[in-house]
């Protein structure tokens, strides 16, 4: 048997989608997989399942219900599997390889946000989706959030008139910014930064909404909270000597799912899913300030913050006749006792049990005029509303009209990632840094 093979036996061809997963960690495993499994199974079906991790390959086989082949060998799982769609769950800066080889072996990508971590691998998968004509899909679950959807419709109604300049603040809080810092994330050549990893989805958001490409940008970011400003830091979690002084303890062993996936597996690669905060390794900015200029000259003003005490955004659209006004999840515009602890469990939860919460609020207020209320319906869970409507363009429907343009393709995952590679350039460079200096994509005013 080959070293690359692990088990199983399923190569029967059947008229469904045939799917290979790279990167069987948690997105892995439920969003793209028992989620998958359990919502389209009538359409796709797993032929191939691959992670480094044997252990965490096993486990989520078992996890995500199939009976396929898993691998720790990519191309081996390619070349005896042959998908028809590779999804691409990895580690941020190793999507490119999988990317660029799932294409060059004959499958339509898909592959998680950030698409990619720096220019030149953004440059090798827009290049080889062109050499092979096979198509890559970038899982933007925001775009199709309820909220979101709603923005968009009154942006494409012209409500305001022609918008000039966005002020966009996004907050993390303790619980959730935290988690960043205590795996991969924290590192910047794994997750190329949080205005990489994590932006690119805010990013991507204001290119779609705006419906204009971003020419130039210039940024500040500081490290100041995490890793090494701490006075004091342990191994891990756990058994950690600083249990009762560290208000960022965390508790990976009253979850049995992390426990198996992550714990039982550190064996083999060292992956420590409950690592130290303090870590001095940690060399990513904790607070941002982006400034971004557009082809059809609107200005944005945005920062993420990854340490405030709650979570969720607020955002403007100033137009020459008014103004629209939206928010998430800051706890007293509506009143609100929101968990912290609990709700980016909540976002991520996958379990489809249709919880509906109040509404959310867009304010539409007119110059020299009154202001509208718009309420519209609030989702919790699955980021939003928008993880399954996202699933069912992809799987159940792919040819459904799409007038507001929520999918997203190559140009629309590199136009994202580029914004939070020009803001890094721009912080450590100290100047302003053009989009086309990083990429031959010419920016457009008006994408059409
Ligand atoms: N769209 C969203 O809202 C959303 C939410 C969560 C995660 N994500 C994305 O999903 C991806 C995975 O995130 P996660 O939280 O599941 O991380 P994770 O650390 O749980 O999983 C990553 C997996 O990739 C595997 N891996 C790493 N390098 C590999 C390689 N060279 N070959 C094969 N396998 C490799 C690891 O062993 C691990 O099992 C990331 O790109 C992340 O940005 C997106």
């Amino acid at each position: 048997m080959a070293p690359g093979f692990i088990s199983g036996n399923t190569f029967a061809k059947t008229s469904k989608k045939r799917i290979a997963l790279v990167g069987t960690g948690i997105r892995g495993i439920t969003f793209w997989g028992n989620r998958v499994v359990r919502e389209y199974g009538d359409v796709v079906e797993f032929v191939g399942l691959c992670d480094i991790n044997p252990g965490r390959v096993e486990f989520g086989k078992k996890y995500i219900g199939v009976s396929c082949p898993t691998f720790t060998n990519f191309e081996e799982m390619m070349a005896r599997t042959k998908p028809d769609m590779l999804i691409v769950t990895t580690v941020d800066a190793t999507h490119h390889q999988f990317v660029i080889k799932g294409l060059e072996m004959g499958a339509d990508v898909l592959t998680e946000k950030p698409m990619t971590t720096d220019e030149m691998k953004c440059k090798g998968i827009l290049e080889a989706e062109k050499r092979t004509g096979k198509k890559v899909i970038v899982g933007f679950n925001y775009r199709y959030g309820i909220l979101p959807t709603r923005v968009k419709e009154l942006l494409v109604e012209n409500r305001v008139g022609k918008i000039t300049s966005v002020d966009f603040h996004w907050y993390l809080n303790t619980y959730h910014g935290a988690s960043y810092f205590r795996r991969w994330h924290g590192e910047r050549d794994k997750g190329g930064t949080l205005l990489v990893h994590k932006a690119t989805h805010h990013f991507d958001l204001l290119n779609w909404w705006l419906d204009s490409d971003p020419v130039e940008v210039n940024a500040y970011g500081a490290l100041e909270f995490y890793g090494s400003n701490n006075s004091f830091r342990g191994e891990k979690c756990r058994n950690c000597g600083y249990v009762d002084k560290c208000k960022f303890y965390y508790d990976i062993t009253k979850d049995k799912t992390y426990m198996d996936l992550y714990v039982a597996n550190e064996k083999y690669d060292g992956y420590i899913r409950d690592n130290c905060l303090w870590r001095e390794d940690v060399d990513i900015y904790d607070k941002m300030a982006v400034q971004i200029k557009y082809a059809n000259d609107v200005t944005v003003s945005y920062s993420l913050t990854t340490y405030s005490p709650y979570e969720g955004w607020r955002i403007a659209f100033n137009g020459v006749n008014g103004r629209i006004d939206s928010w998430e999840d800051i706890p007293w515009f509506n009143k609100s006792k929101i968990e912290q602890s609990k709700l980016h469990a909540k976002e991520m939860d996958q379990s489809d049990s249709k919880e509906r919460e109040d509404y959310e609020q867009i304010m539409v207020a007119d110059n020299f005029g009154d202001y509208e209320e718009i309420k519209v319906e609030k989702a919790r869970g699955g980021h939003g509303g928008g993880d399954s409507r996202l699933q069912d363009k992809i799987f159940k429907d792919p040819n459904a009209a799409d007038p507001l343009k929520h999918a997203a393709g190559s140009r629309d995952g590199a136009m994202s990632i580029l914004i939070g590679i020009a803001a890094r350039t721009s912080i450590e460079q100290k100047r302003p840094v053009k989009i086309e200096e990083l990429c031959d994509i010419k920016p457009m005013p008006n994408r059409g």
